[in-house]
């Protein structure tokens, strides 16, 4: 299936900002927003429509508007919880589930904590959010769990993403879109996106 790199250049100018080591927790907050509504202009492009006739003031309009139950926002915490606001600043009626997942800083490993999905999801394109894909874990544990619930169809959208993580969330779920802001180089030793932006969650929520 596609990996969808974005080249628009607002996104890779914000992008830039963000990995500066001065960039502060503040305007880290409000860039990761700002690219995730950027990303999702684009990640929401085919989108299936429906013919729908308005009343202008002078005649009827012969329009288009989003066919069927639309779409379902699921960050993977906490660091895609930093993407929400911007996705659901273009798609307000979108219902947001919450997956908890943390990697094992020894096995890298995801560990589950949580997981609340909307109840229709069936009836839903799914669009997974989270700024960083490294190994790929978290982003395949977090597609299999939803997975199960049977969406109409499921995307996955992040900021910065590793080559490794990128093939293996494509081996492993083959159907799913990738849509990323910027392809890096490679993993570090501890499983860091290299050159990345450090800990996502960490400079979103300034823990560090
Ligand atoms: C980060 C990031 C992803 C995951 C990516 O979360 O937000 O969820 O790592 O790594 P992977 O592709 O190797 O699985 P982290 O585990 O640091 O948890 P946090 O969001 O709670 O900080
Ligand atoms: N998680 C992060 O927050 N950053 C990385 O570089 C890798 C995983």
């Amino acid at each position: 299936m596609a990996v969808h790199v974005m080249d628009h250049p607002l996104i890779q100018h914000k992008v830039s900002v963000l990995r500066d080591v001065e960039t502060t927790s503040k305007q880290f907050r409000e860039l990761v927003s700002e690219i995730a509504m950027l990303m999702c202009y684009e990640a929401t492009r085919d989108l299936p429509l429906t013919d729908k006739d308005v009343q202008t003031p002078l005649a009827t309009a012969h329009t288009k508007v989003i066919a069927g139950k639309k779409l379902a926002f699921v960050p993977i915490l906490r660091a895609g919880l930093g993407m929400v606001d911007g996705v659901l600043a273009l798609v307000p009626n979108a219902r947001v589930g919450h997956i908890g997942l943390y990697r094992d800083p020894e096995t890298l490993m995801p560990v589950e904590y949580y997981c609340k999905l909307p109840a229709d999801i069936d009836k839903r394109e799914v669009i997974v959010v989270d700024p960083m894909l490294a190994t790929g874990g978290s982003a395949i544990d977090a597609i299999t769990q939803i997975k199960k619930r049977g969406p109409k169809d499921i995307k996955f959208m992040c900021l910065i993403a590793a080559p490794e993580g990128v093939e293996a969330l494509t081996k492993a779920h083959p159907d799913v879109e990738i849509y990323i802001a910027a392809l890096d180089d490679c993993l570090n030793d501890h499983g860091y996106i290299v050159p990345g932006l450090g800990d996502a969650g960490d400079r979103i929520f300034g823990t560090k």
